[in-house]
């Protein structure tokens, strides 16, 4: 039997997850969202686009929970998105209420289903999904690090002309302002970033990362990014379905890692068949050290104003 993947908001981000998926044939997709027909008609269209790029994957699209039963996995997009203006933290009430919603609902009918969220603020959706569905730390993982990370990737090949492939970047943290891109770990081809670029220009690299997100939502005004997010969902399903083992930086539930426990937080994670097998920690400087407990606050700070 093929895989399964639901996914839970069939707006930008989780009908493009469905594109990426399809795309790879990954699996088969379903779409659920509240909004009549929209799921249906989004999976009816991609499901027609099937012939034409030749991948024989099943997509549907719903509002009722029913036809997700039996999935592997559960991806959470429900939700609203950030407006101009507006910081990840700002959608915290509302879409705490619909990630409650959308864990309890689909747990029912796919009990051992791991879970992937990507609903802001993120590494607090995690936690309200994680306490809905009484789940285990290896079954729920948020999406943010491997986004973060590809946005440095994509400013760092812009700047050198060098192919994405070549460029490995890793950012760490809280997805939001306070998110630390560690440059020291970062290289192009083996060769550390700060001596292939100048202090100011990885400075500015940094700065444009952490602001990411909200490059877009300014220029979009309306929505936020949908492409990169999407793609890393894709590719954490592929990981976690082929059982890839796979060290991505993800949003965990952390134990101690990282001198932090409790919540979760952008670490490097390995990702297999059932989900979260192991973090990977890196060694700190102080600095480094004193930037991921900044961020670290952060997180906490908001988990406890939720109230989960
Ligand atoms: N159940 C199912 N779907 C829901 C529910 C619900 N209770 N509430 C809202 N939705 C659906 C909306 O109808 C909408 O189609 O969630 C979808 C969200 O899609 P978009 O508005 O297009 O937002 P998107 O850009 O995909 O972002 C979704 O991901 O990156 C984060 O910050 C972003 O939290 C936001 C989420």
């Amino acid at each position: 039997m093929p895989n399964k993947v639901s996914i839970i908001g069939a707006g930008m981000t989780g009908s493009t997850s469905a594109h990426w998926i399809a795309q790879q044939e990954i699996a088969d997709v379903v779409l659920v969202d509240i909004v009549e027909g929209m799921p249906q008609g989004k999976a009816l269209d991609l499901q027609e686009a099937m012939p034409v790029i030749g991948k024989d994957v099943s997509i549907v699209g719903s509002n009722d929970y029913e036809e997700t039963k039996g999935s592997d996995i559960i991806v959470i997009t429900a939700g609203l998105p950030r407006k101009p203006g507006m910081s990840r933290d700002d959608l915290l009430s509302t879409n705490s209420a619909i990630v409650k919603e959308a864990t309890e609902q689909t747990l029912r009918l796919s009990p051992d289903a791991i879970y992937i969220i990507l609903t802001n603020p993120l590494d607090v959706m995690c936690m309200v999904a994680m306490k809905a569905g009484n789940l285990p730390r290896e079954r729920i993982i948020g999406q943010a690090g491997i986004l973060d990370s590809a946005r440095m990737r994509a400013f760092v090949a812009m700047e050198l002309e060098v192919s994405v492939e070549n460029i490995n970047c890793y950012v760490l943290g809280g997805h939001g302002d306070s998110m630390v891109p560690l440059t020291r770990h970062s290289n192009v081809a083996g060769v550390p970033l700060n001596k292939m670029l100048s202090a100011e220009r990885l400075e500015a690299i940094v700065e444009r990362t952490r602001k990411g997100g909200g490059e877009i939502v300014a220029l979009l005004k309306k929505g936020s990014a949908y492409y990169a997010p999407a793609a890393a969902i894709a590719q954490m399903v592929e990981a976690i379905l082929k059982n890839k083992h796979l060290i991505v930086p993800v949003s965990v539930y952390l134990q101690g890692e990282y001198g932090h426990t409790d919540f979760f937080f952008g670490v490097p994670a390995q990702l297999g068949r059932d989900g979260l097998e192991k973090v990977i920690e890196y060694d700190l400087n102080e600095e480094e050290m004193e930037s991921l407990n900044k961020s670290a606050s952060h997180v906490t700070e908001v988990v406890e104003q939720a109230k989960i």
